[in-house]
């Protein structure tokens, strides 16, 4: 058994306000650390969630410039867009501020300048990429070039998207500044380093002897950083957006956006707790744990440790528990290639179905390995577990009761070993849940919470008091009492899942919100105990729905696809002659075949305004004969003819090729004469 704290301060990962958030952001962090702070409130222990937008860094810079915006305005719009879907989704955040915040300003300027004062931060000068029209420093993403490895013209200073490598901006050929377009030089800049390396025994020894019981995805990815060896890194930045450097010599210069966003976290926590936010901090009775995804893992389990220790006065990270990512239909998930669900428009499509977006992102959590989100499965498990376990169940349990007791919990009288096997069932799920919610494994404690529906189901089917209403009402009135103790319970064990159903179900059964050390109570509603009016909990998805998702994300692919199409170069130049060297003819199709034995084949009998002649063009994957059959069609009509299957073909009909390698037919505008010349 681990120390027990008196507190637990929940920080969740600050997303960047430079757009919107989507199912792997509630999947991976939101979610589990919501779940988590409900448990702890249940059980009734002191707990603070903390969240918050992270408006720092590059891409905001570089978002804000595309729209002909101020970085400001960009993180105003989704600032206030993100915290609105997270409210909508019942994510329960004790303060939701931001790191524009003048409290967040004083803290992280503060934080550094403690740190710079204890001489704990190296200076070291380096040559940068600089605009000289443009007066500024460039960011690696403010360059632009050719990539070394594939030719794309368009590479970025960091990476190449066509291709995937990670660059440097020294790395591309022909650099350009995206600010004013010149070509960028050279210049030596100055910045500040954190001494990583001076703290690589302190973390080896806090997180490899000292917290082995962390998630192995976590453990592991520590120990390989660990095991390379760690440099300095640097915590400053020439940027004109962010908190600027709090000491002489260093204007124009800002705290690069990681070492400023985790100390969000303690400025959030003052904003929310002027008094008493040092006890959240620094008082060992607290336990402090972040929930991340798995990218941000180094920044919490060693740059921000180090940074804490440095300072010498906070609390370390009990746990990160970070997840792995989620995937979409097999892709993974990408803001700029909008291949994402976003939540706000999840909501508008289904609205009121929040609380079956959180049980699949938690039935299908990527806690220890990259998962994959698909519409079928979504809607599977609406309708297979929270429809057909769950919420059947809940109804059966309260209709019947209506039915034969007019709604009023009835008496249990003696019970046989099917109830006593089921209640035994009901008295061990509190237990089975804390040890996995305390462990962090969700997936597995919403597993249970299922289960014990299932028990509920099962009880039910099983004993069927439909059949004995004539004939036995003292076991129906058994049957019933037992059927509705569980359905109480199941308040309470899905509670911290599904907040807004349980609230619902708690209104059918006319139960207040009960604490979680109830759970496994057999009397949580008493003999004579009116209910409330039974509800469906929750309802069917249909086929249409989900196709109508599928089809959406199927044409973003699409989108996508063209918008990353890149035509091939053009070929040499030719001269007028070579040109009129092609005799390039329309005709109509008189008839199209496939070719037999031949995949690709169909073969044209065309009419070219002077003769019939037959032509093969390598396109039934893309067409089928009938669609082309009366069409006109461009041909070249020049061409030496060929045999091809053992039929000759007498020119070559022409089709333009989309993005995706689908063929189509250059056909006139208008209906022309056959054997008009194409020039
Ligand atoms: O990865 C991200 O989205 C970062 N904005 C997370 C920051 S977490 C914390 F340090 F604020
Ligand atoms: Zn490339």
């Amino acid at each position: 058994m681990g120390k027990q704290f008196k507190r637990t301060l929940i920080t969740t990962a600050l997303p960047y306000a430079n757009g919107p958030v989507h199912i792997g952001h509630l999947a991976g962090v939101y979610l589990p650390a919501d779940i988590y702070a409900r448990y702890l409130r249940l059980k009734g222990q002191e707990t603070l969630m903390i969240g918050g937008s992270d408006e720092h860094g590059v891409p905001i810079t570089l978002l804000a410039r595309k729209e002909g915006l101020q970085p400001q305005d960009i993180v105003d719009r989704y600032h206030s867009i993100i915290k609105k879907t997270f409210a909508d989704f019942g994510i329960t955040f004790d303060i939701y501020s931001r790191t524009t915040s003048s409290i967040h300003y004083e803290t992280a300027s503060e934080f550094f300048r403690i740190l710079y004062d204890k001489g704990t931060f190296i200076e070291k000068i380096s040559e940068q990429y600089y605009d000289d029209e443009a007066r500024q420093f460039l960011a690696d993403r403010y360059i632009t070039g050719r990539c070394p490895h594939c030719g794309n013209e368009r590479a970025y200073g960091d990476q190449c998207e066509a291709c995937g490598t990670s660059l440097s901006p020294t790395d591309l050929i022909n650099p350009r500044s995206t600010i004013s377009g010149s070509a960028p030089v050279m210049k030596e800049t100055k910045h500040w380093y954190l001494p990583l390396d001076r703290y690589a025994p302190f973390l080896k020894q806090w997180i490899l002897e000292e917290h082995t019981e962390w998630k192995p995805n976590v453990y592991g990815q520590c120990k390989s950083w660990l095991d390379m060896g760690l440099q300095p890194r640097a915590v400053s930045r020439d940027l004109d957006w962010g908190i600027p450097l709090p000491v002489d010599g260093a204007e124009g210069k800002v705290l690069y956006v990681w070492f400023d966003a985790p100390i969000g976290y303690i400025s959030n926590t003052k904003e929310l707790c002027p008094d008493t936010w040092e006890t959240w901090w620094k008082d060992p009775e607290t336990k402090i744990i972040h929930f991340i995804g798995k990218d941000n893992i180094v920044f919490h389990c060693i740059v921000f440790p180090a940074m804490l220790k440095a300072e010498g006065t906070y609390n370390l990270p009990e746990n990160v528990p970070a997840n792995e990512f989620l995937n979409l239909e097999g892709d993974k998930i990408s803001t700029s290639k909008n291949w994402a669900v976003w939540l706000h428009e999840y909501l508008s499509d289904l609205p009121g179905k929040q609380d079956v977006l959180r049980y699949v992102l938690t039935a299908n959590a990527p806690e220890t390995k990259d998962n994959d989100f698909t519409w079928k499965d979504f809607q599977a498990r609406n309708n297979n577990e929270l429809v057909a376990i769950l919420g059947n169940f809940v109804n059966r349990a309260l209709v019947l009761t209506e039915k034969y007791f007019h709604g009023i919990v009835p008496s249990p009288s003696v019970l046989g070993d099917f109830d006593r096997t089921t209640l035994r069932a009901l008295t061990c799920v509190r237990d089975e849940m804390e040890r996995l919610l305390d462990t962090f494994h969700f997936r597995d404690a919403l597993r249970e919470a299922m289960s014990l529906a299932r028990t509920g189901n099962k009880y039910l089917a099983e004993s069927e008091p439909w059949k004995l209403a004539a004939t036995d009402p003292a076991r129906v009135a058994t049957v019933m009492h037992i059927a509705l103790q569980i359905t109480a319970n199941l308040t309470i064990a899905f509670a911290p899942f599904l907040p807004g159903s349980m609230t619902r179900l708690g209104q059918m059964l006319n139960l207040s919100p009960q604490a979680w050390n109830r759970l496994g109570s057999v009397d949580l509603l008493p003999p004579g105990h009116a209910l409330g009016r039974a509800e469906l909990l929750f309802e069917k998805i249909e086929d249409e729905c989900i196709q109508a998702q599928i089809q959406k994300l199927s044409d973003r692919k699409k989108a996508n696809e063209a918008a990353d199409y890149h035509p091939k170069p053009i070929r040499e130049t030719i001269r007028i002659d070579d040109f009129d060297k092609l005799d390039i003819r329309t005709g109509t199709v008189l008839e199209c075949i496939k070719v037999p034995k031949a995949d690709k084949l169909l073969q044209f009998r065309i009419d070219d305004g002077l003769t019939r002649r037959t032509i093969l063009s390598g396109v039934a994957q893309h067409y089928r004969p009938e669609e082309l059959t009366g069409k006109q069609v461009c041909f070249v009509a020049n061409l030496a003819p060929r045999k091809l299957k053992g039929i000759l073909s007498e020119g070559m009909i022409l089709y333009a090729e989309d993005a995706d390698g689908r063929l189509v037919v250059v056909t006139p505008e208008t209906l022309v004469r056959p054997g008009s010349e194409v020039k």
